[in-house]
């Protein structure tokens, strides 16, 4: 069937049962893969990934899923740092539609993401903006469901920057039903315009912000971090360590938890910041099991944005 082409910019795209749909899918693409069994879903399909940022996970993940796929993939790191310096983002974005099935971009500025989309006559996957990441949340809610089981009603708590993980997961929760609390100092809670987009979209969800991470973290089913200075914020890093310091995820924090709590990040992780060593390694941790996930993750948004579009 035909369907009109799809983008994955904020994961506001998507809705609850389509949510559920892609997750059940990454759930079937891992177990067949785990079987032995090797569908080329996608053959002969070409993936493009334009990088103004550098990447492990996102990268190599989507380039393997790719291959596991029997497509293939090119990676294309801009090297004068941004998209939209030697030609415009929307001439990038209507040429190199002729020459691939969908585009990963990882930029700067959400504005580009949203222009290239525009201009896009293949599906555009946000693989991380400023204000967004929700390829992670996919990841993220797939490694939650397997922890805990399907059922909604979880309560994750992420304690750090109002940034574009922590956006992105909100999101994820109120699609999956889950309760989303994000704990940091007040001047990096979420700005506004998100908060007023997410109360649109999601009217009964929850969106609670606190400063306070000892309270927060007492029905906490996960307790979730991210690097307090994100890639593009290098110049404000002596200024956020100083900020966020009481909300680092420790041995103390953790402890203030229900025992049965687990502990997730996106990573790369700066340990002795956001969160210790000993917490990452420690037996709470689902970190590699997350960052295993992407791939799968990847896959089933791929098969979502590439057979369902109209190319
Ligand atoms: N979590 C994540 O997106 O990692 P990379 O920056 O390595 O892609
Ligand atoms: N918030 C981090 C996430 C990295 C995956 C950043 O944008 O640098």
């Amino acid at each position: 069937m035909v369907t009109k082409m799809k983008h994955l910019l904020s994961l506001l795209e998507y809705n609850e049962s389509e949510f559920v749909k892609v997750l059940d899918l990454a759930e079937k693409t891992k177990a067949d893969w785990a079987k032995g069994k090797r569908p080329d879903l996608l053959p002969r399909k070409v993936l493009g990934l334009i990088f103004e940022k550098p990447s492990l996970r996102t990268r190599v993940s989507f380039e393997a899923a790719m291959m596991q796929m029997g497509g293939n993939s090119i990676f294309l790191g801009t090297s004068d740092g941004k998209i939209g310096v030697r030609e415009t983002v929307a001439d990038f974005s209507r040429t190199i539609s002729h020459y691939v099935d969908a585009v990963v971009l990882r930029t700067f500025s959400h504005e580009t993401v949203l222009e290239f989309a525009k201009n896009s006559t293949v599906p555009v996957i946000n693989g991380l903006s400023d204000q967004f990441h929700p390829c992670q949340s996919v990841a993220d809610i797939l490694t939650i469901r397997e922890a805990f089981g399907p059922k909604p009603g979880k309560t994750v708590v992420f304690v750090g920057d109002g940034n574009n993980v922590s956006r992105s997961l909100a999101i994820a929760c109120a699609l999956a039903g889950y309760h989303f609390i994000l704990t940091g100092p007040k001047p990096y809670h979420f700005d506004t315009n998100f908060t007023n987009l997410f109360s649109k979209r999601f009217p009964k969800a929850d969106l609670i912000q606190s400063t306070d991470a000892n309270d927060s973290v007492k029905n906490a089913d996960i307790l979730y971090t991210d690097v307090w200075t994100s890639m593009g914020q290098e110049s404000e890093n002596e200024k956020r360590i100083k900020k966020f310091k009481d909300f680092q995820i420790n041995d103390r924090l953790i402890n203030k938890a229900p025992k049965h709590c687990k502990f997730m990040h996106c990573l790369p992780a700066h340990r002795g910041e956001e969160v210790t060593g000993s917490v990452i390694d420690g037996k709470a941790s689902l970190v590699f099991e997350q960052a295993g996930n992407r791939m799968h993750a990847q896959k089933a948004i791929l098969l979502d944005m590439i057979l369902n579009s109209k190319k």
